[in-house]
């Protein structure tokens, strides 16, 4: 009596129906087709059933499960000799191959959960394609630019310095003979922190941090941040100065003339020249602005230099005897020059950038042109 039968293992396999005999051992129809269709299957299920494995019991059991003395490629196998003789040979064959598949694929998963190594991924590596690119980051603009301008000036023998971002008022006030009524003071509209502390509105105090500890010569520059309540398309509450100062017996202005002339002629071009303009600094006398020929229009006059054909780039004079005093140099024997300039303006007319909000954007596809 022949009756269908759903093998026991088939949850994994609920479609594959076994032909079963009287004598109670499973047998396939009598027909190589689905004698194949069936070995393929269970291959199949198998192969699926064994990537979603996490446990070694889980992995040992569906093993048995498969390939034991009672597992179903066992008893797919053991059906072979019910078959007609001339379907034996590539039953045989192909069962074979199905078994050795799978204890393959059973051996690399018990190995890798007995080992913890991990089953090799079915996934080829090429060794031989090129790797995934890196995003490389860059220097900021502002730190390139303050950097040529510190190369230049080393190169002229000016040895760098720097001073703290949090300074005290006698600093940043006081000693650059900026006293505390002084109407100068409104000129630098200043983050206090405390009475006496506040965020330096210039690089100019680290002058007097330098001659306070140390005797002439001098000759420095300081590059640094400045911070000012003051926020617009040539404004940013945070940005960069560089100081500069000469100090020595026989300094004259025709020393600071010939410095400022080398380094803009440098950082820019040598047709670029330069005009000094009378103009007032406490802390210096005489002061002077300095302007550079517009980078752009050439002195022709256009938007950028508001049709005068000159752009201001910086403050310098001679430094005032007031400030000597303050720090104890003798005012007979020495004399020096001071300077300053801000670094994002003449990161913007070297780019011609019109917006200093720009800089502090975070935009990765501005700062990338850089
Ligand atoms: N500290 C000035 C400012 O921030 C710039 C300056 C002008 C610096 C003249 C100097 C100088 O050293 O001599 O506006």
């Amino acid at each position: 009596m022949l009756r269908f039968f759903t093998v026991p293992c088939l949850a994994l396999n609920p479609n594959l129906i076994l032909e079963i005999g009287s004598n109670n051992g499973c047998r396939f129809t009598k027909n190589e087709t689905a004698m194949k269709e069936a070995l393929e299957k269970v291959k199949r299920e198998a192969l699926e059933a064994i990537k979603t494995i996490a446990d070694l019991a889980r992995a040992k059991a569906l093993k048995a499960q498969y390939l034991g003395r009672k597992g179903v490629v066992t008893a797919l196998l053991r059906n072979i000799s019910t078959l007609p003789p001339e379907e034996r040979p590539e039953a045989g064959r192909l069962g074979n191959v199905v078994k050795q598949r799978l204890e393959e694929a059973f051996g690399k998963a018990l190995h890798a959960l007995e080992t913890g190594l991990g089953e090799p991924r079915g996934e080829a590596l090429d060794v031989t394609l090129p790797g995934r690119p890196l995003a490389r980051g860059r220097t900021h603009p502002i730190t390139q630019v303050a950097r040529a301008i510190c190369e230049i000036f080393e190169r002229l023998g000016f040895a760098i310095v720097e001073g703290p971002d949090v300074e005290l008022d006698y600093y940043n006030f006081e000693a650059l003979n900026i006293p505390r009524d002084h109407p100068a003071r409104d000129m630098q509209d200043t983050f206090y922190i405390s009475d006496n502390v506040v965020l330096r509105t210039h690089t100019s105090p680290i002058q007097v941090r330098v001659m306070e500890s140390q005797p002439p010569p001098v000759c420095i520059i300081a590059p640094g941040k400045a911070y000012r309540v003051d926020s617009d398309i040539s404004h940013t509450p945070m940005f960069h100065q560089v100081e500069g100062l000469m100090v020595q017996e026989n300094i004259s202005f025709g020393d600071l003339k010939g410095i400022l002339t080398t380094f803009v002629h440098q950082i820019f071009d040598e047709e670029t020249s330069l005009r000094f303009r009378p103009s007032f600094f406490p802390f210096t006398e005489p002061s002077a602005e300095v302007d550079i020929l517009c980078v752009i229009c050439r002195g022709k006059g256009c938007r950028v230099c508001s049709r005068t054909g000159w752009l201001e780039v910086l403050g310098a004079g001679m430094v005032h005897p007031a400030v000597f005093e303050m720090v104890g140099y003798d005012t007979d024997r020495y004399t020096g020059f001071a300077f300053g300039m801000g670094i994002e303006r003449i990161a913007m007319l070297k780019y011609g950038i019109e917006d200093i909000r720009k800089f502090y954007e975070n935009d990765i596809k501005f700062l990338e042109q850089f």
